[in-house]
């Protein structure tokens, strides 16, 4: 433990890092384990955001540890565009087995997320020989400059970053419980077609199979199909980001499963390698080989240590029925978070608990859902960690509070974690 506090820590932060920068909680971590943190000052917390859908397999995870110490022992970077190394050929060929249909598949492997979604992008292009990029209002995809102009929420993330990069284009994101069927949402497309680009000129529609950041809303299934048979049409290469959503999160191995439908391309990252900086772009074999040699990469992508860990990942997921554990833990938290909705019904307007452990409530006034709460989500946030667990927000109007347990989070914790919450809602809101 250090003797420096909290507070000395984030004072000597706020000097240290440009403001862009910010952290949620003035928490510093000193160690971690499966789904607790202690800081610097010897504090519990119990986590209910694994770094942001990360740490799915539990901080610390014995066997991920000792596969990265093993790797660790022989080297850490060769480049796998130089040297590479078995580790990067093995999780390619597990990455090509997990992702949905039939199609033959191939993999690349970068480091970020945002990196994954731009790599999406250029093979997309780079395929059809087209320019246009279709997202949908309240994605998200990350903060380089091609992601951030696919991303569909101003605040924080586009003020003071344009212009963005041109031929990319928004459709409404159909959310029932925001007034937006999905017949609206494909109407809209449709529209868009008319009005802003012919799809003949369309490379890739890019979407969630559930937004995170936008707000945890999982598109309905029928949604997801028709964006497969609108791209089928058209020549349209479908993308899903499953940054987010894939790896066993949402209670199947990649989200799209839900709608039984094969993207054409798929991102990976996050909670594929338990926390080392790993990412993927895995689609099918003819459209991932259309760019040239040498077109794809990066110095970092797919290091050793990242493919090590997501292979034990893989493991763990696989020998703990990680992905059946995902379901278990949303109907937990399901369960719980509604009879907490019944208790509150004007403050609870929506609980979403339907796709495996990426879980939310959304926070408004007065029951209506035009009427958000993001000073009350702010509050419960901040309380939250003041007693020991850490919470995440999201959504496009910041009132949404989201659960991202890891997966090997044990019942006697979530209900430690959900009785704080029940107290939390308690001390803020006034019946
Ligand atoms: C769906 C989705 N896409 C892309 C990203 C960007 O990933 P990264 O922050 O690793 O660049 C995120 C990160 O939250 C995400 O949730």
């Amino acid at each position: 433990m250090s003797n420096v506090s909290n507070e000395q820590w984030q004072v000597r932060k706020d000097v240290a890092f440009a403001r862009g920068q910010g952290n949620m909680a003035p928490i510093f971590i000193d160690h971690a384990k499966n789904a607790e943190m202690w800081d610097v000052e010897g504090n519990r917390y119990i986590d209910f955001g694994t770094g942001i859908a990360v740490c799915s397999t539990g901080h610390t995870n014995p066997k991920v540890t000792a596969a990265v110490q093993e790797q660790l022992q022989r080297f850490s970077h060769t480049c796998v565009m130089v040297t590479p190394y078995s580790s990067a050929v093995e999780l390619a060929e597990k990455l090509n087995e997990l992702a949905p249909g039939n199609t033959p598949k191939k993999t690349i492997f970068v480091t970020t997320g945002a990196e994954a979604v731009e790599n999406c992008v250029k093979i997309a292009r780079a395929y059809t020989g087209r320019r246009g990029v279709i997202a949908f209002n309240g994605g998200f995809h990350g903060r380089t400059l091609l992601a951030m102009g696919l991303t569909g929420k101003i605040t924080p993330y586009k003020n003071l970053f344009g212009p963005f990069p041109a031929e990319i284009f928004h459709a409404p994101y159909p959310v029932e419980y925001h007034g937006v069927s999905v017949e609206d949402s494909l109407k809209a497309l449709e529209m868009l077609f008319k009005v802003d680009i012919a799809p003949s000129d369309v490379a890739a529609i890019i979407v969630e199979p559930v937004q995170g950041e936008g707000g945890f809303y999982p598109a309905p299934n029928e949604f997801m199909q028709a964006l497969r048979t609108v791209c089928n049409e058209h020549g349209i290469v479908l993308i899903a980001d499953e940054i987010q959503t894939g790896f066993g999160r949402t209670g199947k191995f990649f989200c799209s499963e839900y709608a039984d439908i094969e993207p054409d391309l798929i991102t990976v990252a996050k909670g594929v390698a338990g926390g080392f900086p790993l990412s993927a772009v895995v689609g099918k074999a003819e459209i991932m080989d259309a760019p040239l040699p040498g077109g794809l990469g990066g110095t970092y992508a797919g290091s050793p240590l990242g493919c090590t860990a997501a292979l034990a990942v893989i493991d763990v997921i696989a020998g703990e029925n990680l992905v059946e554990r995902a379901t278990q833990i949303g109907s937990i938290f399901g369960g719980r978070l509604c009879e907490l909705q019944s208790l509150y019904p004007d403050v609870i307007g929506e609980v979403r608990a339907d796709r495996g452990a990426m879980i939310a409530v959304e926070l408004v006034k007065n029951g209506d859902a035009q009427q958000p709460d993001a000073d009350l989500t702010k509050a419960l946030v901040t309380l939250a960690y003041q007693r020991g667990l850490i919470l995440l927000s999201c959504g496009i109007r910041g009132n949404v509070i989201r659960f991202l347990p890891a997966l090997t989070i044990s019942d006697e914790l979530i209900n430690e974690g959900l009785d704080i919450v029940e107290a939390c809602f308690k001390e803020l809101t006034v019946q």
